[in-house]
């Protein structure tokens, strides 16, 4: 399972810094490109944190999640944004000055069709679909994403809830399997079990495929600052502009 209603509420509650300081990014690129409003597609959009920024800042926002539990806490935190339920590999990309795919979106291995080829051709419907300096801004998880330790275990204690994730990397896929604990208003415990797939990109494999496509590529360690949820390694960042 990827991101059910336990998952999505924990990434929203947990892991929201990282999308936020995504739209602090996006909103400056757009800036400075001259494009003070117009359409962000966000590519999936998770729980709307990008979306709700985009939004206050005058953007008009489409998202699209594979997950309908995403969407659920999209249309409420970001009421105004238009959200539909659906792979990325298969959506419609309207006329958009910024497209966004923030959170390691293009490595899940929720679709089977994930992987460097459906990540080029994403980038060439993306290069259709923005205008003149137009914005194409994600991150992606690159091998070395498990940070040398294999497995990596990982450790969450919050009021409610409690998350372990046991993460082995093997070339180019990172299984991640995360067990989390819900604490139920009775004080009990419920257990739910997922398992993430992602598959792993070089960056020189990723810079490639945005250029080839026609865009100017910056690869960055972090969006704007390094947040808690800002991977130490085995992760990138991509500005991805389509000249004038
Ligand atoms: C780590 S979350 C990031 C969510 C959001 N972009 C953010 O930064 O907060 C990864 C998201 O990608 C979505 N996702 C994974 N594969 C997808 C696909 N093929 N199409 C659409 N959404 C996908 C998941 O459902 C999940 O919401």
């Amino acid at each position: 399972m990827y991101y059910g209603p336990d998952q999505a509420q924990i990434h929203h509650t947990r892991f929201g810094d990282l999308a936020a300081d995504a739209a602090r990014l996006l909103i400056a690129r757009l800036h400075a490109s001259g494009l003070t409003d117009g359409h962000v597609t966000d590519l999936g959009c998770g729980s709307g944190i990008l979306a709700a920024a985009l939004l206050q800042a005058g953007y008009a926002v489409a998202g699209i999640d594979i997950s309908a539990d995403m969407i659920d806490l999209a249309r409420t935190n970001a009421p105004a944004g238009s959200f539909t339920i659906g792979s990325v590999h298969d959506a419609e990309l309207l006329p958009s000055d910024g497209v966004t795919a923030t959170g390691e979106v293009l490595n899940y291995a929720t679709d089977p069709r994930a992987g460097l080829d459906a990540f080029s051709e994403l980038a060439v419907r993306v290069f259709a679909a923005l205008g003149p300096g137009g914005v194409f801004l994600l991150d992606v998880a690159t091998p070395g994403r498990n940070l040398g330790m294999n497995p990596r275990h990982v450790f969450h204690d919050h009021d409610s809830w409690m998350l372990g994730m046991h993460a082995t990397e093997d070339g180019a896929r990172l299984d991640r399997r995360i067990v989390i604990l819900m604490r139920e208003p009775d004080g009990r415990y419920r257990r739910v079990d997922e398992h993430h797939v992602l598959m792993l990109y070089d960056v020189p494999d990723v810079v490639t495929a945005l250029e080839s496509v026609g865009f100017t590529v910056e690869a960055r360690a972090a969006y704007t600052v390094a947040t808690a949820s800002t991977p130490v390694s085995g992760w990138a960042v991509f500005a991805a502009t389509k000249p004038r």
